[in-house]
């Protein structure tokens, strides 16, 4: 991939990156693999977030103009039990990190965030500008993301030169456990699936978000929330099916037949957290400011990203 200038960026200083042993911390090692510029990866050993002390000390370490929080507790059921260990991990340390960019001249901070935030009050698409919550109607998960988000926002002042990115994402796959690796690998036990048709969302590549991410740090876009998933959208269910197909059309021996693969309600399923029936994202604004950057004259579909990720996966098991 071709890289932006980060002219603003003072070589002296990193950009650091929290969650490197993540999904999207992973996509982003990749990306930055031959960039110029100074970038530190940090993991849980390096760093835990759940201590503020912890973090103050690797920001004083380091002293970042940029951050990039992909760090994140992201099990959704057990954040239920956890609550306090997740609102310092998902609230408080977005909330130290983005205290010390806004005081940081030209500071970046970006932060991923989730269609967790919304409590299923539209049936449409949400956009930025709709209103996320009700904290009351989310599951612990989305009041801590909801409450990093609010933290980071009230960080920041028109008047300072440093910016925050808040990328709302959803239903994120890359290297590590995900749905679609769980599919394929049910397929290949059972010669029955039942997943639920009526939760609907966007797949969401995680190395493509991560080279959204590398263009949005380097470029001098306004601070904001910007919605970052690709075209289309799709059920649990139906992207089941869709992945099942692509892996035989790309040779993987797969045990179940795609009429067994039923659809079920996710009533059937009862968690301990709740979950959105509407994901869905509307990427609007992204893709404006995107065009702007002349960075992608093609903007993704879900389906094709969906379809080269899982030939990878095939053609990597095929080989091992
Ligand atoms: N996955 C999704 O479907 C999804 C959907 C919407 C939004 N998002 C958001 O996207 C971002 C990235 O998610 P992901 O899928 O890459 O998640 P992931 O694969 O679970 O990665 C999260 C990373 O955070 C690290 N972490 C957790 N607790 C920590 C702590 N106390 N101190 C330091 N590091 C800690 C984990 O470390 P270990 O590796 O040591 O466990 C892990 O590497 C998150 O903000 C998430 O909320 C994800």
């Amino acid at each position: 991939m071709s890289y932006p200038s980060f002219e603003f960026l003072d070589n002296t200083k990193p950009i650091l990156v929290f969650g490197r042993d993540g999904q999207v911390g992973k996509a982003l090692q990749a990306c930055f693999t031959d960039s110029k510029v100074p970038v530190v990866f940090m993991g849980r050993t390096d760093c835990d977030l759940s201590s503020e002390s912890s973090i103050r000390e690797v920001l004083d370490r380091f002293q970042p103009q940029v951050i990039i929080n992909a760090a994140a507790y992201i099990d959704v059921d057990q954040a239920e039990v956890e609550r306090e260990l997740v609102f310092a991990i998902n609230a408080r340390a977005p909330q130290v990190m983005a205290q010390y960019i806004a005081n940081i001249a030209h500071g970046v901070l970006i932060h991923y965030s989730t269609d967790y935030v919304f409590a299923d009050t539209k049936k449409m698409a949400y956009s930025e500008t709709d209103t996320a919550g009700p904290m009351s109607e989310l599951s612990t998960y989305g009041q801590s993301k909801l409450a990093g988000e609010n933290a980071i926002q009230d960080a920041f002042d028109v008047t300072q030169d440093s910016r925050y990115f808040i990328m709302r994402t959803s239903w994120v796959y890359g290297e590590g456990d995900n749905f679609i690796h769980t599919i394929l690998r049910l397929a290949g036990e059972g010669d029955q699936l039942k997943v639920v048709a009526d939760q609907v969302g966007v797949p969401t590549s995680a190395q493509w978000l991560a080279e959204i991410t590398l263009r949005m740090a380097g470029s001098e876009l306004e601070s904001g929330i910007y919605h970052a998933v690709p075209d289309g959208e799709t059920s649990w269910h139906s992207l089941a099916l869709f992945v099942i197909q692509s892996a035989v059309a790309a040779k993987s021996v797969i045990q179940v037949k795609s009429e067994n693969i039923l659809p079920v309600s996710a009533a059937n399923y009862p968690s301990p957290a709740k979950r959105p029936s509407n994901s869905r994202l509307s990427n609007t604004k992204l893709k404006k400011a995107l065009s702007e950057m002349a960075f992608i004259s093609e903007y993704p579909h879900w389906g094709e990203q969906v379809e080269m990720y899982v030939r990878d996966l095939v053609r990597t098991s095929l080989r091992g």
